[in-house]
C-alpha cells in the first residue's frame, strides 16, 4: 500500500475536478477579481447554508477574529475567556486588538469547559471565544446561558467545524459572531487563504463590509481605518463549487470517523466523544495516548508501518514563545498540557479509501 498521509488535499480536488477548474476559468475570464458577484454569490449561499442573516468574506480566519473582536469594541484592557487548548489563531485574534486572553481548561470534548468559566469573570471580562476544536461544538446551551448573565459578548470560531450542529442549531450562530477559516484543509476549504464571518445583526454586516474595505463604503470616502482583507472572486467561484458539495464532504469525514469509532478497539487509546446533542464534522480525528512517550512510540511505529500523523497541537499558546509575556509557565494549565503531550490527529480526509482506512486501524489495533 502507497504511504498514507495525515491529510491529501488532491484526492478531493479530483473528485470535482472538472466544476473546480471550469469555475476557475470562469472568473479569470470575467476581467473581475475583487468584490464582485462571485463573491456575493457564496457569501449569500455560506449565510444560508449557517441559516445565518449574513456572511461576509474576509482574507483569512485570523482576519475574520481580529477583525471582530476590533468591530465589536474589545481591546486595550479588556479581556476575553478562551480554552487554553486551542489553535494560537484564536488567541491571536483577541491580542492584536490589546485585549487580554484568559485561558480556561477544555473538557473531555475538547472544548472550553464551561462550568470553569464563572471564575474567570471579571469588571474587565467582555467576551468568550469558543473554540469548536476539531470540528467538535462547545457546550453551547451553558455558554449562551452564561453570556446572557453576565452581558458578554459571545464569539465563535468555528475554523474547524463548518456545518457542525449543537441541539439541531449550525455553531456561529449561537453568539454575536461566527468566524470561519478557508484555509485549504478546512472541510470547506479554498485554494489560497480566505476566510469569513457570519452574524444577524445588520449593523455589524455594514461594519463588516466597510472595514474589509479600507474602512470605504463608497470609492475615496473613508469612514474608520479599516483593513484590506476581502475574499477574492477566484476562491469564492472555487468556494461555491465546495460549497454546493459540502453535505457530501462532511458525510464521507463522519463515516470515516464512525470507521475508527466502531474498529478501533485498542484499549490504549482515548478516541473522541462528542456529545449526544452535537454533530460533529471531523476536521480532525484526535485520539489520546496515556502519556507523551507512548504517543512518540506510536508515531514512530505508524511511520513505519506507512501511515503519516501529525499533533495539534504541540505546543499549547500559553507556552509558546509569542505569549511569553502573559507570564505563563508549565504546569499552569495541567489538562491542556496533558492534551498537548498526548493528542494525535490520525488519517482524515476526502478521499481517503475504505481500504485504507481498513489498514489504519489494523495496525493501530496491533500497537
Ligand atoms: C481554531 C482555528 N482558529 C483560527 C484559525 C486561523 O485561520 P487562518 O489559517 O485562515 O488564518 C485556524 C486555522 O488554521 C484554526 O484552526
Amino acid at each position: 500500500m502507497e504511504f498514507i498521509m495525515s491529510n491529501n488535499l488532491l484526492r478531493e480536488f479530483e473528485q470535482y475536478q472538472e466544476e473546480f477548474e471550469t469555475s476557475a476559468i470562469e472568473t479569470l475570464r470575467s476581467g473581475r477579481y475583487i468584490l464582485g458577484s462571485r463573491l456575493r454569490d457564496f457569501e449569500n449561499g455560506f449565510a444560508k447554508y449557517n441559516c445565518s442573516s449574513h456572511c461576509i468574506g474576509l482574507a483569512s480566519g485570523l482576519d475574520a477574529l481580529w477583525i471582530a473582536f476590533k468591530i465589536l469594541g474589545i481591546g486595550i484592557g479588556d479581556e476575553v475567556i478562551v480554552q487554553a487548548n486551542t489553535y494560537i489563531a484564536s488567541v491571536m485574534g483577541i491580542t492584536i486588538n490589546g485585549a487580554t486572553p484568559i485561558f480556561v481548561e477544555p473538557d473531555e470534548y475538547y472544548g472550553i469547559d464551561a462550568d470553569k468559566i464563572e471564575d474567570k469573570i471579571t469588571n474587565r471580562t467582555k467576551a468568550v471565544l469558543a473554540v469548536h476544536l476539531y470540528g467538535i461544538p462547545c457546550e453551547m446551551d451553558k455558554l449562551v446561558h452564561i453570556c446572557k448573565q453576565h452581558h458578554l459578548i459571545l464569539i465563535e470560531d468555528c475554523a474547524q467545524s463548518h456545518g457542525a450542529t449543537h441541539d439541531g442549531k449550525m455553531v456561529g450562530t449561537f453568539g454575536d459572531v461566527g468566524c470561519f477559516s478557508f484555509y485549504p484543509t478546512k472541510n470547506l476549504g479554498a485554494f489560497g487563504d480566505g476566510g469569513c464571518v457570519i452574524t444577524n445583526s445588520d449593523e455589524l454586516d455594514q461594519k463588516f463590509r466597510i472595514f474589509r474595505n479600507y474602512g470605504s463604503q463608497e470609492h475615496y470616502k473613508n469612514s474608520v481605518i479599516g483593513a484590506n482583507s476581502r475574499l477574492d472572486e477566484i476562491q469564492a467561484g472555487l468556494l461555491s463549487v465546495k460549497l454546493k458539495h459540502l453535505h457530501d464532504i462532511i458525510s464521507e469525514r463522519q463515516s470515516i470517523a464512525h470507521r475508527y469509532n466502531e474498529g478501533i478497539k485498542n484499549q490504549k487509546f482515548i478516541l473522541p466523544k462528542v456529545r449526544p446533542k452535537s454533530i460533529a464534522v471531523y476536521h480532525q480525528y484526535v485520539i489520546r495516548t496515556k502519556d507523551k512517550e507512548m504517543r512518540e512510540h506510536l508515531i514512530y511505529y505508524l511511520k513505519d508501518q506507512g501511515i503519516d500523523t501529525i499533533i495539534h497541537y504541540p505546543i499549547p499558546p500559553h507556552l509558546s514563545e509569542a505569549y511569553e509575556y502573559l507570564g505563563y509557565h508549565s504546569g499552569d494549565f495541567p489538562i491542556t498540557e496533558h492534551y498537548a503531550d498526548t493528542v494525535l490527529s490520525i488519517p482524515m480526509y476526502n478521499g481517503y479509501s475504505e481500504d485504507e482506512q481498513k489498514y489504519v486501524i489494523k495496525v493501530i489495533n496491533k500497537f
